[in-house]
Order: C-alpha cells, then sequence, then structure tokens
C-alpha cells in the first residue's frame, strides 16, 4: 500500500508531472469506494423520500428517508474531505523579487533627469506656481470670513429699550396702567422698535394696585401691580408667552420651562437656566407705563461672553 494518492493517469487535465499529493487515507482506494457507497445509500433514501411524497405516505416516513439521505450524504462528504483531500501545506518557491543595483540607478537617473526637464530649468514657471498658490490660500479664506457675517458687536448686550421708553403695543399704542386688568398679559415694545424681536418683552398685571418686589433691590420695579419681563427665553430664545394667572408663571412652549412671575421670573422647571430680564418699570404722571432704564443684563440664551450690564 502507498502512501500517496496517485493522480488519475485518464485526466486530460492532468499531466503526468504534477505533484502528488498526500492524503490521509491509506487506501484511498478503498476509502473512495466506501464513501461511493455511502453517498449511494444517500440517493437510495432520497429516492424513497420521493417515492414517499408521491404516494402521500405519512409524515414519519417522509422525515425519516429525507433525515436519512441527508445524513449519509453528509457523511460521504466528510469521508471525502478528510481522507480524499490533499492536506497541507502546500509551499510554492517564489522568484526573488529584489531590483539589482542597476536597475535602481537607472531608475534614479532616469527620475532625476526628467525632474530636470520638468523643473529645474523652469525658474519662472516654478515662481508663479508659488505665487498662485500663495494668493490662492489667502483668498479660500475670504468665503470662510464673509460668511461669518457683521460683527454682533454689544447687541449681544442691550436692547431699544432706554430710561423713559414707553410701554407700547405692537401697533404703537401706549399703554396706561388703567388699561390692563388683573391677570392678563400683554406683548410690548419701546416706540423705536416696534415688533424688535430682542426687545418684546411681556407685560403682565399681578393684582391690582401696589408695588410688587420680586427680589431685593426691585422694589420700585414692579408699580400699580404690574411686571416686565424680557419674552427671550433663556433657554433657546423662543418668546415666552403663556401665563398662567392662578400659579402666576409664565411658561415656554417650546421646552416648558416655567418662570415664577412674583419671584424675578427664575425658572422652576424646563432647561432654562436663568431668570428672564426683568424690565423696571414706572408709571407717569399722566398715567403712561415707562420703562426705567433698560434690562440690566443681556436677554436671552446665553452665548460665550455672557456677562456685563446694559
Ligand atoms: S426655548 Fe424656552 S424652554 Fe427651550
Amino acid at each position: 500500500m502507498s502512501d500517496h494518492h496517485q493522480p488519475d493517469n485518464s485526466s486530460e487535465l492532468v499531466s503526468p508531472d504534477a505533484p502528488q499529493f498526500q492524503v490521509l487515507a491509506k487506501n484511498p482506494k478503498r476509502v473512495e469506494y466506501a464513501a461511493a457507497f455511502t453517498f449511494f445509500v444517500s440517493l437510495v433514501f432520497f429516492f424513497g423520500f420521493g417515492a414517499a411524497f408521491w404516494v402521500n405516505a405519512d409524515n414519519e416516513i417522509l422525515g425519516g428517508t429525507l433525515g436519512a439521505g441527508f445524513l449519509f450524504f453528509g457523511a460521504a462528504m466528510v469521508i471525502w474531505g478528510k481522507y480524499l483531500v490533499p492536506r497541507g501545506p502546500f509551499e510554492e518557491p517564489r522568484p526573488q523579487m529584489e531590483t539589482t543595483r542597476e536597475e535602481h540607478d537607472e531608475l534614479v537617473a532616469d527620475f532625476v533627469a526628467r525632474g530636470r526637464v520638468a523643473f529645474g530649468r523652469r525658474y519662472f514657471l516654478g515662481a508663479m506656481l508659488a505665487a498662485s498658490g500663495a494668493v490662492f490660500s489667502v483668498v479660500a479664506l475670504f468665503p470662510l470670513i464673509r460668511s461669518l457675517g457683521p460683527l454682533p458687536k454689544n447687541t449681544f448686550y442691550t436692547t431699544k429699550w432706554r430710561k423713559g421708553s414707553y410701554i407700547s403695543t405692537i401697533d404703537g399704542r401706549r399703554l396706561k396702567a388703567t388699561d390692563l386688568e388683573v391677570g392678563t398679559l400683554a406683548t410690548v415694545f419701546p416706540e423705536n422698535d416696534l415688533g424688535g424681536a430682542l426687545s418684546q418683552t411681556v407685560l403682565i398685571r399681578v393684582k391690582a394696585s401696589g408695588d410688587v418686589v420680586t427680589m431685593a433691590g426691585r422694589e420700585s420695579w414692579g408699580p400699580e401691580g404690574f411686571l416686565a419681563y424680557s419674552k427671550v427665553c433663556t433657554h433657546a430664545g423662543c418668546p415666552v408667552g403663556l401665563y398662567e394667572q392662578t400659579t402666576k408663571q409664565l411658561l415656554c412652549p417650546c421646552h416648558q420651562s416655567l418662570f415664577e412671575v412674583e419671584k424675578g421670573a427664575i425658572p422652576i422647571f424646563g432647561p432654562a437656566p436663568r431668570p428672564l430680564p426683568q424690565l423696571p418699570l414706572y408709571v407717569d404722571a399722566e398715567g403712561y407705563l415707562r420703562a426705567q432704564a433698560g434690562y440690566d443684563e443681556p436677554i436671552g440664551p446665553g452665548f460665550w461672553e455672557r456677562g456685563g450690564t446694559n
């Protein structure tokens, strides 16, 4: 018995000089017969499955024949794969891929010669190339810089509210203290910025008379039961316009921040991080509501250099 599987000389694809591969079977011919027999058994069971199906046999017979067919089919494949397929490791000599010294030198010389022709004698072109690249590098920044828009300067810190500004409706009507019922709210603006997004302010009458003191230092800011707060939410800038008069709370509809009106509009719920800035009010001799001054802090959401005063 031989340890080597002899290639089948009847195959036209296999040359007599083909290398001989080792297989695990000591007697490949005998193993081949065993695998063939196992295939045959599986074939019989598959045929039996077909016949059983044809005559509408019981499920047990159908399952049994099909299962046995696959079992023997698999066993034959295992026998074939394990004992009759050549086993590695397979090696093949590889030719030396290294470049010779001469080839290397030739390549370098060729490269240098071409470079001299392309660049070495083109000083003017080289200078123009560098100049174009430099100008383009600078100019490429322009769209970026322009797209930043104008500098905000101090617009983040101030609004159009000034000392003495009349409290006006969006259509320019000056409001008197007698114009609002207790528990009502109006959106108001300074006359020089009617409808202004940054100047919009909520005016609320929380009681019929007397000063409303929201915190120490603001004793005179809420005359005759009136309070005024920036309408720009300190979270993300939505207009805070929903007033619940029984709880005296302002609600921002965007993310449900709740502000305590009688306590300086401190946020008691939601993502707003700061109170709404309060506008100090007074009632003039003719009964008009007016601003004592502008806001004493930036209105709206935070920004990178937030701080300072109006
Ligand atoms: S913008 Fe007011 S809670 Fe988000």
